[in-house]
């Protein structure tokens, strides 16, 4: 199916991010970019779109170190959403505004929070992406009618398209649950955050982290076949899909079985920017053969 080495093919692969037409849709994923330099840099090094580091309301120092483990399938890290906080970052955003394809991820500790992180935001801001997935913070995950009432709250106050984060501590049905009931109100979902574990490498005193890379990748399968069992494609629902997708061939799978967009953050830290091409290879072929 694959030559060893990516070669171009003469493929187009569309899809629409917002106000976005991407081709060969390959984005690097929420948690390396914290800065909007970092956005430009992920941008040239090849990523077709870049979602932001999750930015809070206040600025957050993060958890204490260590808070990465490497491993050769995987990496854990317990971050814990370091991040400059809203207005540093609008300051930011003021001087050198990007005009590739990116997105704004943001995280709330309240409704409240997220709807004023969108107020202050959205003159800047044409992707917005909640964070309702990070195990790293000091507060639990809503449970799945929680989350989609906060869903349909904070969407109801912004006319930007809005891209819901899930975790892979919800059931696949949970989270196939909240997109069927905020689908009139998002855009689409981003599948999937880290994968809860323990580790007592890590620093925090709970010893708490999540897992990304190679070993996630049948765990976002099980909610991408979920979720696109009642929504079967693209159209009816984006899905920007991350975990483990760290070759060509996993590109490829995504895209054709499950219709949906790809992105890594995982396989850049561990292969480099050489990544984006090696998936956006995988993704033409799959365009190709459809
Ligand atoms: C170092 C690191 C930092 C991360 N920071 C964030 C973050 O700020 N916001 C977020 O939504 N996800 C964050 N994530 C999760 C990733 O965006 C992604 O959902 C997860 O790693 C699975 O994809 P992957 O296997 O391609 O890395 C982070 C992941 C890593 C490894």
């Amino acid at each position: 199916m694959f030559s060893s080495s990516p070669s171009p093919v003469n493929a187009e692969c569309h899809a629409k991010l917002g106000k976005w037409t991407l081709n060969t849709p390959v984005g690097l994923s929420s948690g390396w970019a914290d800065s909007i330099e970092k956005m430009f840099i992920a941008h040239k090094l090849g990523a077709r779109f870049v979602t932001s580091k999750t930015i809070t309301l206040h600025p957050r120092r993060g958890n204490p170190r260590p808070r990465i483990i490497r491993g050769e399938q995987f990496l854990i890290n317990s971050m814990g959403l370091p991040n400059p906080g809203v207005k540093s970052w609008i300051h930011s955003l003021r001087s050198s505004l990007p005009t590739f394809p990116w997105i704004q991820s943001i995280f709330g500790h309240t409704t409240e929070e997220y709807i004023l992180l969108i107020e202050l935001l959205e003159p800047f801001v044409e992707v917005f992406e909640l964070n309702f997935s990070c195990p790293n913070t000091e507060h639990d995950l809503p449970d799945i009618e929680t989350a989609i009432t906060q869903i349909r709250d904070i969407t109801s106050i912004t006319n930007k398209p809005v891209f819901v984060k899930l975790s892979p501590s919800n059931t696949p049905k949970g989270n196939r649950r909240i997109a069927e009931k905020a689908r009139e109100n998002i855009e689409g979902l981003v599948l999937i955050n880290t994968v809860p574990i323990k580790h007592r490498g890590l620093g925090n005193p709970a010893k708490q982290g999540g897992v990304s890379g190679s070993v996630i990748f049948p765990e976002l399968l099980r909610h991408l076949r979920e979720v696109r069992s009642v929504f079967p494609t693209y159209d009816d629902l984006p899905i920007i899909a991350t975990g483990g997708i760290n070759s060509p061939q996993r590109a490829f799978l995504v895209k054709k079985q499950y219709d949906s967009i790809v992105s890594t953050i995982t396989g850049f830290l561990q292969e480099g920017p050489r990544i984006f091409n090696l998936l956006a290879h995988g993704l033409k072929q799959a365009c190709k053969k459809s």
